[in-house]
Protein backbone atom coordinates (compact mmCIF):
# COMPACT_ATOMS: atom_id res chain seq x y z
CA UNK A 1 0.00 0.00 0.00
CA UNK A 2 1.18 3.73 -0.77
CA UNK A 3 1.45 4.91 2.86
CA UNK A 4 3.05 8.56 3.61
CA UNK A 5 4.12 9.90 7.19
CA UNK A 6 4.52 12.77 8.96
CA UNK A 7 6.86 10.97 11.09
CA UNK A 8 10.19 8.90 9.19
CA UNK A 9 10.64 6.47 12.53
CA UNK A 10 6.59 5.13 11.79
CA UNK A 11 6.41 4.19 7.72
CA UNK A 12 2.70 3.43 8.84
CA UNK A 13 1.97 6.14 10.87
CA UNK A 14 -1.15 8.74 10.22
CA UNK A 15 -1.06 10.83 7.54
CA UNK A 16 -3.17 14.01 9.04
CA UNK A 17 -2.63 15.80 6.17
CA UNK A 18 -4.23 13.22 3.81
CA UNK A 19 -7.47 14.63 2.35
CA UNK A 20 -9.98 11.85 4.00
CA UNK A 21 -8.68 11.71 7.13
CA UNK A 22 -10.72 12.27 10.19
CA UNK A 23 -13.33 12.55 7.96
CA UNK A 24 -17.12 11.01 8.31
CA UNK A 25 -18.53 9.50 5.17
CA UNK A 26 -22.58 10.10 5.60
CA UNK A 27 -23.83 10.63 1.70
CA UNK A 28 -22.46 9.90 -1.58
CA UNK A 29 -22.39 13.61 -2.24
CA UNK A 30 -19.46 14.10 -0.96
CA UNK A 31 -17.51 12.13 -3.33
CA UNK A 32 -16.58 13.64 -6.45
CA UNK A 33 -15.26 11.65 -10.13
CA UNK A 34 -11.62 12.53 -8.79
CA UNK A 35 -12.45 11.15 -5.05
CA UNK A 36 -14.05 8.28 -6.57
CA UNK A 37 -11.13 7.14 -8.75
CA UNK A 38 -9.27 7.87 -5.95
CA UNK A 39 -11.14 5.63 -3.68
CA UNK A 40 -11.00 2.85 -6.39
CA UNK A 41 -7.19 3.28 -7.08
CA UNK A 42 -6.78 2.03 -2.93
CA UNK A 43 -9.66 -0.54 -3.43
CA UNK A 44 -7.54 -1.84 -6.08
CA UNK A 45 -4.45 -2.20 -4.10
CA UNK A 46 -6.46 -3.90 -1.43
CA UNK A 47 -8.04 -6.22 -3.77
CA UNK A 48 -3.91 -7.32 -4.76
CA UNK A 49 -3.04 -6.99 -1.10
CA UNK A 50 -5.81 -9.50 0.48
CA UNK A 51 -4.97 -12.02 -2.80
CA UNK A 52 -1.49 -12.04 -2.61
CA UNK A 53 -1.20 -11.92 1.35
CA UNK A 54 -4.67 -12.15 2.62
CA UNK A 55 -3.88 -9.77 6.34
CA UNK A 56 -1.67 -7.41 6.71
CA UNK A 57 -0.98 -4.88 8.90
CA UNK A 58 -2.06 -1.46 7.90
CA UNK A 59 -4.65 -0.82 11.00
CA UNK A 60 -2.26 -2.35 13.26
CA UNK A 61 -3.84 -1.33 16.90
CA UNK A 62 -6.90 0.22 14.77
CA UNK A 63 -10.06 -0.22 16.76
CA UNK A 64 -13.95 0.23 15.20
CA UNK A 65 -17.00 0.06 16.97
CA UNK A 66 -19.55 -1.67 14.03
CA UNK A 67 -22.92 -0.21 15.40
CA UNK A 68 -25.74 -1.61 14.20
CA UNK A 69 -28.92 -0.78 15.29
CA UNK A 70 -30.71 -2.87 12.13
CA UNK A 71 -30.06 -6.07 10.63
CA UNK A 72 -27.36 -6.59 8.53
CA UNK A 73 -24.88 -9.61 7.28
CA UNK A 74 -22.93 -7.85 4.40
CA UNK A 75 -22.20 -4.55 5.56
CA UNK A 76 -21.42 -4.77 9.24
CA UNK A 77 -19.04 -8.51 8.02
CA UNK A 78 -17.28 -6.86 5.25
CA UNK A 79 -16.64 -4.09 7.57
CA UNK A 80 -15.56 -6.56 10.39
CA UNK A 81 -13.38 -8.54 7.59
CA UNK A 82 -12.01 -5.51 6.25
CA UNK A 83 -10.52 -4.10 9.60
CA UNK A 84 -9.29 -6.76 10.35
CA UNK A 85 -7.90 -8.09 6.87
CA UNK A 86 -5.95 -4.54 7.83
CA UNK A 87 -4.92 -5.82 11.01
CA UNK A 88 -7.09 -4.03 13.27
CA UNK A 89 -10.09 -5.19 15.49
CA UNK A 90 -13.55 -4.41 15.90
CA UNK A 91 -16.01 -3.75 18.85
CA UNK A 92 -19.53 -5.32 17.60
CA UNK A 93 -22.84 -4.05 18.78
CA UNK A 94 -25.29 -5.43 16.33
CA UNK A 95 -27.29 -6.68 18.93
CA UNK A 96 -28.30 -2.88 20.42
CA UNK A 97 -30.99 -4.62 22.41
CA UNK A 98 -28.03 -5.54 25.31
CA UNK A 99 -26.18 -2.68 24.87
CA UNK A 100 -27.51 0.65 27.30
CA UNK A 101 -29.94 1.37 24.03
CA UNK A 102 -32.45 -0.50 25.78
CA UNK A 103 -32.13 1.18 28.84
CA UNK A 104 -32.37 4.52 26.65
CA UNK A 105 -29.16 5.61 26.27
CA UNK A 106 -29.25 8.15 22.97
CA UNK A 107 -27.42 8.04 19.69
CA UNK A 108 -25.36 10.93 20.93
CA UNK A 109 -24.41 9.53 24.16
CA UNK A 110 -23.88 5.76 22.35
CA UNK A 111 -21.86 7.43 20.25
CA UNK A 112 -19.78 9.32 22.44
CA UNK A 113 -18.91 6.00 24.77
CA UNK A 114 -17.69 4.07 21.59
CA UNK A 115 -15.45 6.63 20.68
CA UNK A 116 -13.95 6.78 23.80
CA UNK A 117 -12.77 3.09 23.10
CA UNK A 118 -12.77 3.36 19.60
CA UNK A 119 -10.82 5.14 16.31
CA UNK A 120 -13.71 5.17 13.74
CA UNK A 121 -17.63 4.20 14.00
CA UNK A 122 -19.66 2.36 11.23
CA UNK A 123 -23.48 3.16 11.89
CA UNK A 124 -26.92 1.45 10.79
CA UNK A 125 -29.79 3.09 12.49
CA UNK A 126 -33.21 3.33 11.41
CA UNK A 127 -33.76 6.80 11.32
CA UNK A 128 -33.31 9.11 8.25
CA UNK A 129 -30.62 12.10 9.28
CA UNK A 130 -29.14 9.61 12.07
CA UNK A 131 -25.52 9.38 10.62
CA UNK A 132 -25.19 13.09 10.66
CA UNK A 133 -26.23 13.39 14.11
CA UNK A 134 -24.37 10.59 15.17
CA UNK A 135 -21.16 13.07 13.21
CA UNK A 136 -22.41 16.08 15.36
CA UNK A 137 -22.21 14.40 18.57
CA UNK A 138 -18.04 12.54 17.78
CA UNK A 139 -14.90 13.70 17.31
CA UNK A 140 -13.83 10.47 15.75
CA UNK A 141 -14.90 9.46 12.12
CA UNK A 142 -18.59 8.22 11.43
CA UNK A 143 -19.62 5.97 8.56
CA UNK A 144 -23.08 5.92 7.56
CA UNK A 145 -23.85 2.24 6.83
CA UNK A 146 -27.39 2.68 6.17
CA UNK A 147 -29.86 5.80 7.61
CA UNK A 148 -33.33 4.84 7.20
CA UNK A 149 -34.57 5.53 4.47
CA UNK A 150 -31.70 8.00 3.45
CA UNK A 151 -28.35 6.89 2.49
CA UNK A 152 -26.22 4.01 2.00
CA UNK A 153 -23.23 5.71 0.36
CA UNK A 154 -20.57 2.56 1.02
CA UNK A 155 -22.99 0.16 -0.50
CA UNK A 156 -23.10 3.00 -3.72
CA UNK A 157 -19.41 3.36 -3.46
CA UNK A 158 -19.17 -0.54 -4.01
CA UNK A 159 -21.99 -0.52 -6.51
CA UNK A 160 -20.07 2.15 -8.64
CA UNK A 161 -16.93 0.10 -8.47
CA UNK A 162 -18.89 -3.36 -9.87
CA UNK A 163 -20.00 -1.31 -12.59
CA UNK A 164 -16.09 -0.17 -13.30
CA UNK A 165 -15.61 -3.84 -12.96
CA UNK A 166 -18.02 -5.34 -15.24
CA UNK A 167 -18.28 -2.61 -17.76
CA UNK A 168 -15.10 -0.93 -17.80
CA UNK A 169 -17.10 2.41 -17.37
CA UNK A 170 -19.27 4.84 -15.53
CA UNK A 171 -20.22 7.29 -18.10
CA UNK A 172 -22.69 6.18 -21.35
CA UNK A 173 -24.59 4.06 -19.47
CA UNK A 174 -28.50 3.24 -19.12
CA UNK A 175 -29.09 2.25 -15.59
CA UNK A 176 -32.85 0.70 -14.74
CA UNK A 177 -33.64 0.61 -10.97
CA UNK A 178 -36.08 -1.61 -10.23
CA UNK A 179 -38.56 -2.29 -7.40
CA UNK A 180 -39.14 -0.66 -4.10
CA UNK A 181 -37.48 3.02 -5.17
CA UNK A 182 -39.10 4.43 -2.46
CA UNK A 183 -38.36 2.76 0.64
CA UNK A 184 -34.58 1.93 -1.18
CA UNK A 185 -31.47 3.68 0.44
CA UNK A 186 -29.34 2.42 -1.81
CA UNK A 187 -30.85 3.29 -5.14
CA UNK A 188 -31.18 6.86 -3.41
CA UNK A 189 -27.58 6.93 -2.93
CA UNK A 190 -26.67 5.64 -6.54
CA UNK A 191 -28.94 7.69 -8.20
CA UNK A 192 -26.91 10.43 -6.63
CA UNK A 193 -23.64 9.28 -7.33
CA UNK A 194 -24.09 8.57 -10.86
CA UNK A 195 -25.64 11.63 -12.04
CA UNK A 196 -22.09 13.50 -12.07
CA UNK A 197 -21.18 11.24 -14.94
CA UNK A 198 -21.82 11.91 -18.72
CA UNK A 199 -24.09 10.27 -20.34
CA UNK A 200 -26.09 8.57 -18.00
CA UNK A 201 -29.86 7.57 -18.43
CA UNK A 202 -31.86 6.47 -15.46
CA UNK A 203 -35.23 4.15 -15.77
CA UNK A 204 -36.97 3.97 -12.44
CA UNK A 205 -39.38 0.72 -12.74
CA UNK A 206 -41.43 0.48 -9.83
CA UNK A 207 -45.13 -0.40 -8.56
CA UNK A 208 -47.06 3.29 -8.07
CA UNK A 209 -46.50 2.99 -4.87
CA UNK A 210 -42.90 2.69 -4.52
CA UNK A 211 -42.05 5.32 -6.80
CA UNK A 212 -38.11 7.15 -6.62
CA UNK A 213 -39.07 9.99 -4.35
CA UNK A 214 -39.32 13.47 -5.72
CA UNK A 215 -36.20 15.17 -3.60
CA UNK A 216 -34.10 12.16 -5.31
CA UNK A 217 -35.48 12.82 -8.64
CA UNK A 218 -35.30 16.99 -8.97
CA UNK A 219 -31.46 16.57 -7.34
CA UNK A 220 -30.53 14.29 -10.06
CA UNK A 221 -32.67 16.17 -12.76
CA UNK A 222 -30.72 19.49 -11.81
CA UNK A 223 -27.38 17.35 -12.86
CA UNK A 224 -29.25 17.14 -16.43
CA UNK A 225 -29.58 13.53 -16.00
CA UNK A 226 -32.60 12.07 -17.80
CA UNK A 227 -35.28 10.16 -16.28
CA UNK A 228 -37.94 8.35 -16.88
CA UNK A 229 -40.62 6.40 -14.68
CA UNK A 230 -41.93 3.21 -15.71
CA UNK A 231 -44.68 0.87 -14.06
CA UNK A 232 -43.25 -2.62 -16.42
CA UNK A 233 -39.88 -3.32 -17.15
CA UNK A 234 -40.49 -4.65 -20.75
CA UNK A 235 -39.74 -1.69 -22.84
CA UNK A 236 -36.60 -0.83 -20.88
CA UNK A 237 -34.69 -3.92 -20.59
CA UNK A 238 -33.51 -4.17 -23.70
CA UNK A 239 -31.80 -1.09 -23.67
CA UNK A 240 -30.13 -1.38 -19.95
CA UNK A 241 -26.66 -1.56 -19.68
CA UNK A 242 -26.83 -1.88 -15.62
CA UNK A 243 -30.44 -3.74 -13.81
CA UNK A 244 -30.00 -2.74 -10.41
CA UNK A 245 -32.83 -4.62 -8.50
CA UNK A 246 -34.31 -3.99 -5.33
CA UNK A 247 -36.07 -5.69 -2.67
CA UNK A 248 -39.30 -4.54 -1.64
CA UNK A 249 -38.29 -3.28 1.84
CA UNK A 250 -41.33 -5.05 3.84
CA UNK A 251 -40.05 -3.31 7.14
CA UNK A 252 -40.41 0.75 6.27
CA UNK A 253 -44.13 -0.15 5.37
CA UNK A 254 -46.49 1.57 7.69
CA UNK A 255 -49.64 -0.52 6.83
CA UNK A 256 -48.90 -4.28 6.10
CA UNK A 257 -51.69 -4.83 3.65
CA UNK A 258 -49.98 -2.16 1.28
CA UNK A 259 -46.99 -4.54 1.15
CA UNK A 260 -49.01 -7.84 0.10
CA UNK A 261 -50.22 -5.83 -2.40
CA UNK A 262 -46.38 -4.95 -4.04
CA UNK A 263 -44.21 -7.78 -2.69
CA UNK A 264 -43.38 -10.28 -6.14
CA UNK A 265 -44.53 -7.41 -8.22
CA UNK A 266 -41.13 -8.02 -10.17
CA UNK A 267 -38.95 -11.37 -10.71
CA UNK A 268 -36.11 -11.11 -12.73
CA UNK A 269 -35.32 -15.08 -14.31
CA UNK A 270 -33.78 -16.31 -17.27
CA UNK A 271 -36.68 -16.22 -19.57
CA UNK A 272 -37.20 -12.32 -19.36
CA UNK A 273 -33.35 -12.15 -19.20
CA UNK A 274 -33.63 -12.92 -22.72
CA UNK A 275 -35.01 -9.78 -23.95
CA UNK A 276 -31.89 -7.70 -22.15
CA UNK A 277 -28.50 -7.43 -23.80
CA UNK A 278 -25.48 -9.58 -23.81
CA UNK A 279 -23.28 -7.42 -22.59
CA UNK A 280 -24.59 -5.76 -19.43
CA UNK A 281 -24.71 -6.77 -15.52
CA UNK A 282 -27.71 -7.55 -13.03
CA UNK A 283 -27.06 -5.87 -9.46
CA UNK A 284 -28.95 -6.35 -6.68
CA UNK A 285 -27.42 -4.78 -2.96
CA UNK A 286 -29.00 -7.99 -1.79
CA UNK A 287 -30.62 -9.55 0.43
CA UNK A 288 -33.39 -10.96 -2.29
CA UNK A 289 -36.24 -12.37 -1.14
CA UNK A 290 -37.37 -13.68 -4.93
CA UNK A 291 -36.74 -10.61 -6.91
CA UNK A 292 -34.08 -12.27 -8.75
CA UNK A 293 -34.69 -16.22 -9.38
CA UNK A 294 -32.01 -18.84 -8.35
CA UNK A 295 -32.34 -19.97 -11.71
CA UNK A 296 -30.47 -17.03 -12.62
CA UNK A 297 -27.19 -17.14 -10.90
CA UNK A 298 -25.19 -19.21 -12.91
CA UNK A 299 -25.78 -16.77 -15.93
CA UNK A 300 -22.77 -14.01 -16.75
CA UNK A 301 -24.67 -10.96 -16.07
CA UNK A 302 -25.20 -11.80 -12.47
CA UNK A 303 -22.83 -9.71 -10.92
CA UNK A 304 -24.36 -9.70 -8.02
CA UNK A 305 -22.49 -11.86 -5.55
CA UNK A 306 -18.96 -10.75 -7.49
CA UNK A 307 -20.60 -7.25 -5.91
CA UNK A 308 -20.65 -8.48 -2.43
CA UNK A 309 -16.89 -9.19 -2.23
CA UNK A 310 -16.32 -6.11 -3.83
CA UNK A 311 -17.51 -4.35 -0.96
CA UNK A 312 -14.72 -5.48 1.00
CA UNK A 313 -11.98 -3.83 -0.83
CA UNK A 314 -14.00 -0.85 -0.74
CA UNK A 315 -14.51 -0.60 3.07
CA UNK A 316 -10.82 -1.91 3.12
CA UNK A 317 -9.96 1.38 1.14
CA UNK A 318 -12.36 3.54 3.15
CA UNK A 319 -11.26 2.79 6.96
CA UNK A 320 -8.00 2.90 5.78
CA UNK A 321 -8.21 6.96 4.08
CA UNK A 322 -10.56 8.29 6.98
CA UNK A 323 -7.60 7.15 9.44
CA UNK A 324 -4.66 8.62 7.62
CA UNK A 325 -3.26 5.70 6.37
CA UNK A 326 -4.21 5.70 2.35
N1 LIG B 1 -29.02 -4.33 2.43
C1 LIG B 1 -29.52 -3.14 1.79
C2 LIG B 1 -29.83 -2.09 2.83
O1 LIG B 1 -29.60 -2.29 4.00
C3 LIG B 1 -30.70 -3.44 0.92
C4 LIG B 1 -31.85 -4.15 1.57
O2 LIG B 1 -31.83 -4.39 2.79
O3 LIG B 1 -32.77 -4.48 0.84
O4 LIG B 1 -30.28 -1.03 2.46
N1 LIG C 1 -26.32 -4.63 1.05
C1 LIG C 1 -26.50 -4.58 2.39
O1 LIG C 1 -26.47 -3.51 3.01
O2 LIG C 1 -26.64 -5.79 2.98
P1 LIG C 1 -26.89 -6.04 4.55
O3 LIG C 1 -28.23 -5.39 4.87
O4 LIG C 1 -26.87 -7.49 4.72
O5 LIG C 1 -25.81 -5.31 5.28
Amino acid sequence: MPTTSTNPHLPFGENKNAEWYGKDILSVKQFTRTDLEYVFGVAHEMRGMVERVGTFDLLKGKILANLFYEPSTRTSSSFTAAMERLGGSVIPISEVKYSSVSKGESLPDTIRTLECYADVIVLRHPETGSAAIAAKAAKKPIINAGDGVGEHPTQALLDAFTIMEELGRLDNLTVTMLGDLKYGRTVHSLARLLSQFSNIKLNYVSPDILKMPKEVMEEVGAKGVPQAEFSSLEKVLPETDILYVTRVQKERFEDPADYETVKGAYVIDPEIMKAAKQEMAVMHPLPRVGEISTDFDDDPRAAYFRQMEYGLYVRMALLAMVLGKA
